[in-house]
């Protein structure tokens, strides 16, 4: 896969810089209004219970916060968080060593939870439901189940697929948040917020820009903020401009609505080898060298968000909008 400046997954590079950036509580985290006051209202409740929160999944595109509500989730509660991810956890061996390592209260966080392997899946049921795991000891006649108690524990798991989670496993939450795309004001807040955290001088122009061309997710705000931030000090006074925002983001290849140039090839090849579709995702990805797991995870949600990419029974269309945002004739058909 290229490299990608507005890819909303997280590079390497990108997870300790990201870590001093993120809001620790509540209070402090911008946007996803519902998400938040639901939650204040399950954990105030759980904590005047002095009980576990109830288990949480977090479903959304990729780069909106769901790792960061889960730490959230855990200060709020005054609790440690325990972070792994579905593909990371290979055997029910894993799990089960991870789940008795538990102190109560404390919040398990699976990133990926849709990657649990089925056999992996059934040893979290009776943890989610009963604080408890059933562990086979020995083979073939002589084996038999024993049953450890748990700590009480809050899951919170998180998905850019919420349809490919079982239904079993998806009815053990008792939570379900739908994290969404956020507003230019918001991603502008986020934008000064960061800045001011980073001791970068920024006019409010100049974050709105960064702001509009982020495709409605934080951690790419972040990442164009770094790269702008760049600029300035090596090409101005240190100080994010309007003007500056603008050049910098034009050189980083990133248009007006935020899209790039992969999202320029998705959307142009779509138009010139496939007359607009409709056209299968696998045909489209195969035409330009990206899996379609990624198109559909990566790219295509915002691409559908803004209305420049229709699903149809028989594939992917583009919208009369991409013929006009490239200055192309929009064809009759
Ligand atoms: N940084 C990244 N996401 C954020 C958010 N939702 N609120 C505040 N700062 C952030």
């Amino acid at each position: 896969m290229e490299e990608r400046v507005l890819s909303g997954e997280a590079s390497m590079n990108d997870v300790s810089f990201e870590q001093s950036l993120r809001p620790q509580s509540l209070s402090q985290y911008i946007g996803q209004d519902k998400v938040k006051n639901n939650l204040s209202v399950f954990i105030q409740a759980a904590k005047m219970r002095k009980e576990a929160l109830d288990h949480v999944l977090l479903y959304g595109p990729p780069g909106l916060g769901k790792t960061t509500l889960a730490v959230v989730i855990a200060n709020e509660m005054g609790v440690n968080v325990r972070t792994t991810s579905g593909p990371a956890i290979e055997r029910p061996g894993d799990l089960a060593a991870v789940l008795t390592s538990l102190e109560p209260g404390e919040v398990l966080f699976i990133d990926e939870i849709h990657r649990l392997p089925r056999a992996i899946e059934e040893v979290l049921y009776p943890a989610m439901e009963d604080y408890c795991l059933d562990i086979v000891i020995g083979k073939g006649p002589e084996a038999r189940s024993v049953r450890l108690d748990l700590p009480p524990f809050t899951l919170v798991g998180a998905t850019t697929r919420a349809g490919s989670v079982s239904a079993p496993l998806r009815d053990r939450f008792g939570v379900l948040c739908r994290l969404e795309y956020y507003n230019d004001k918001q991603l502008t807040d986020i934008v000064v917020r960061t800045a001011e955290i980073l001791e970068t001088e920024i006019e409010w122009d100049g974050a709105v820009e960064i702001a509009r061309r982020s495709r409605g997710t934080p951690r790419i705000a972040n990442r164009l903020l770094r790269r702008v931030r760049d600029f300035a000090q090596v090409r101005g006074d240190g100080t994010i401009t309007l003007s500056l925002a603008d050049e910098a983001l034009e050189l980083l290849q990133v248009d007006k609505l935020g899209l790039d140039h992969i999202d320029h090839k998705l959307l142009r090849g779509i138009i010139e080898k496939f007359r607009g579709g409709p056209v299968g995702i696998d045909t489209i990805a195969a035409s330009i060298g990206e899996e379609s797991t990624t198109i559909e995870d990566v790219y295509e949600p915002y691409l559908l968000q803004i209305g420049f990419l229709q699903r149809t029974p028989r594939g992917r269309m583009v919208t009369k909008q991409v013929y006009e945002h490239f200055k192309l004739e929009v064809p009759n058909s």
